[in-house]
């Protein structure tokens, strides 16, 4: 029984950028956390601290230029292709705009039936068909929408689907990168309500970005705080907004609107 669900150590990364000369950028420097199960832990810091950098190379899909990512215990930055189809079961994702994790040449049925088919486990087409209708029975899509794009929904309703979907083979892990932050005020609750009920229902791990500290302190039960590059304080979730000890931390609480 694992405990321990994610530990990065001594992460790193630089980004090379520039036309005509060669710059280095350190997106990410040497920061080190720990998310154990059952946990919510919010990654919070302004625009451009790194936070996308760090889930970026939690999920794979960037390389870390230095530093650890072990999921239970496993090193995910040398973890082979073949591993991360098993990996990617577990651990799974929303982004910021979910219309990026749809094929938009393909239908919402495909969308839906997709998980099910890259693993295959359906056990033909009533069973996938069976699958599909109760994805899009918990986002209120109906099944004469089905031929419909993945454009079409609003955009509440195309973010639910995404969580449905990333949730839907039942993963350890849900790395969550603003998922509300495209949405009207209205939507956003939605989506955290949906987010909640995974959590109580399935005590779903999340590793959870967003820039609103209201949602962080009211979502999460443990949380870092990145500046540039470095976590400069983490903690549980009250214990930090309550008594910050940094002074960054102090400036973020207070200068919330
Ligand atoms: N692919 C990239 N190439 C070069 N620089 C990048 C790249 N991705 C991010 N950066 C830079 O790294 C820094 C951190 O970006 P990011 O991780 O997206 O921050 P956040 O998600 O906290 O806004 C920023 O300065 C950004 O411009
Ligand atoms: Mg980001």
């Amino acid at each position: 029984m694992h405990n321990v669900i994610l530990e990065i150590a001594n992460l790193s990364k630089r980004y090379y950028t520039g036309l005509w000369e060669r710059q280095a950028v350190d997106a990410v420097c040497d920061i080190s956390f720990t998310v154990q199960k059952g946990d919510i832990f919010g990654l919070i810091g302004g625009s451009g601290c790194g936070k996308t950098s760090v889930i970026k190379m939690a999920l794979g899909l960037s390389r870390p230029s230095g530093g650890t990512v072990l999921y239970k215990g496993k090193d995910l930055v040398t973890a082979t292709r073949k591993e991360w189809y098993f990996l990617r079961k577990e651990i799974q994702a929303v982004f910021q705009h979910p219309q990026m994790t749809f094929n938009p040449r393909r239908n919402i049925y495909f969308a839906c039936a997709e998980p099910v088919r890259l693993y295959g486990l359906a056990h033909g087409k009533r069973d996938e068909e069976r699958f599909v209708f109760n994805m899009i029975e918990k986002v209120g899509i109906s099944r004469d929408q089905l031929k419909k794009f993945p454009h079409e929904l609003s955009g509440g309703q195309a973010q639910r689907l995404s969580i449905i979907r990333a949730v839907s083979l039942n993963p350890e892990l849900l790395v969550c990168d603003e998922p509300t932050s495209m949405l009207d005020v209205s939507v956003q609750a939605q989506i955290l309500q949906l987010l909640w009920n995974i959590h109580k229902e399935r005590r779903m791990t999340m590793l959870f970005i967003s820039h609103d500290l209201d949602v962080v302190q009211a979502f999460c039960t443990h949380v870092a705080v990145m500046r540039q590059g470095k976590i400069v304080e983490s903690g549980p979730v009250h214990k930090v907004f309550e008594t910050p000890q940094h002074e960054y931390t102090r400036y973020l609480i207070s200068s919330r609107l």
